[in-house]
């Protein structure tokens, strides 16, 4: 495995590959890598003759209050881990390398950002496809892998990937949950041990919820309040949002048919946790 930090040598890499014919296999992710991103490397690798991972927590993407400063970095562990799972280019630039001056051009996403973390985290989206944009640039991949528990950022980067024709394949990938149903995340380090135990019940109201509109629930104000609910008496954290829309619109719904998502998001004393089911439901 390849570590590059520099832009200009990343490119002259991928384009010689490109020139070979090779399909190139992109895993775009901030580090601390766990097994939701060991996933996404493991499916780039299924899919690609080269396969390059990208770390870099992309401070454009956290507002002034947010966790840059505390959001968990291990450098070593996560290239030990990438050798191990077959990357065969680590890209690891540094914040001067990628900005180095502020950008002259502002990208800004003003679809389905109005709505879940784009509501609660204004800038967010447009510091995450400004650093999409850079690296869809530097790696020039035939298809590029996304995270699920991500759910916005997914539809966010099909319009990204759409509107500005990067001849990008874009693959979602399914969530990868810890065995007790919490959601995979780097930030997890970052919850007390309490906080920890209680954090299932995010879960468990997705689950119970799911359970309610298999039943024949369709209205969702009902799933919303069971969801909200649940969460409130099973533990302490403060309860950003619980939404209920069509995916990947985005959009409130009436009631309940076709694809929708129940997304939460819930703050517990040093992190923000999200997580979501995308669920097909008949009409
Ligand atoms: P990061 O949070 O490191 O996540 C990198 C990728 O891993 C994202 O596509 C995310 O959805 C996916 N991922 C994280 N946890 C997962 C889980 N439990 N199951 C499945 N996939 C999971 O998302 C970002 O970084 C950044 O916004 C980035 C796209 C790199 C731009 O800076």
């Amino acid at each position: 495995m390849r570590v590059i930090t520099k832009i200009h040598e990343m490119q002259t890499e991928m384009k010689k590959l490109k020139s070979q014919s090779k399909s190139i296999g992109f895993v775009p992710t901030m580090g601390f890598l766990h097994e939701g991103h060991l996933t996404l490397i493991k499916k780039a690798r299924q899919d690609n003759d080269v396969v390059v991972l990208s770390i870099f927590v992309n401070p454009l993407q956290f507002g002034p209050t947010e966790d840059f400063s505390t959001y968990p970095r291990d450098f070593s562990r996560d290239k030990s881990l990438a050798e191990c799972k077959g990357v065969d280019i680590l890209f690891y630039p540094s914040a001067e390398e990628m900005y180095p001056q502020p950008t002259s051009v502002k990208i800004i996403v003003q679809e389905r950002t109005d709505v879940l973390c784009g509501k609660s985290r204004p800038g967010h989206f447009d510091g995450v496809a400004a650093v999409l944009t850079k690296l869809f640039n530097i790696v020039m991949p035939t298809r590029a892998y996304f995270g699920k528990k991500d759910a916005q950022q997914v539809a966010v980067v099909e319009g990204l990937i759409s509107d500005f024709n990067f001849p990008i394949e874009l693959i979602p990938v399914d969530i990868v949950r810890e065995e007790d149903g919490l959601a995979k995340s780097s930030r997890n380090v970052n919850l007390l041990p309490e906080e920890r135990v209680q954090a299932t019940a995010l879960y468990h109201s997705l689950i119970a919820a799911k359970a309610e509109i298999d039943k024949g629930v369709r209205n969702p104000n009902t799933i919303k309040t069971l969801v909200t609910n649940m969460i409130a008496s099973e533990t302490k954290g403060e309860i950003d949002y619980v939404e209920v829309y069509s995916y990947p619109q985005l959009k409130t719904v009436e009631t309940l048919s076709g694809t929708i998502i129940i997304a939460l998001a819930v703050k517990f004393s040093k992190v923000r946790l999200i997580d979501n089911f995308i669920i097909e439901v008949e009409a």
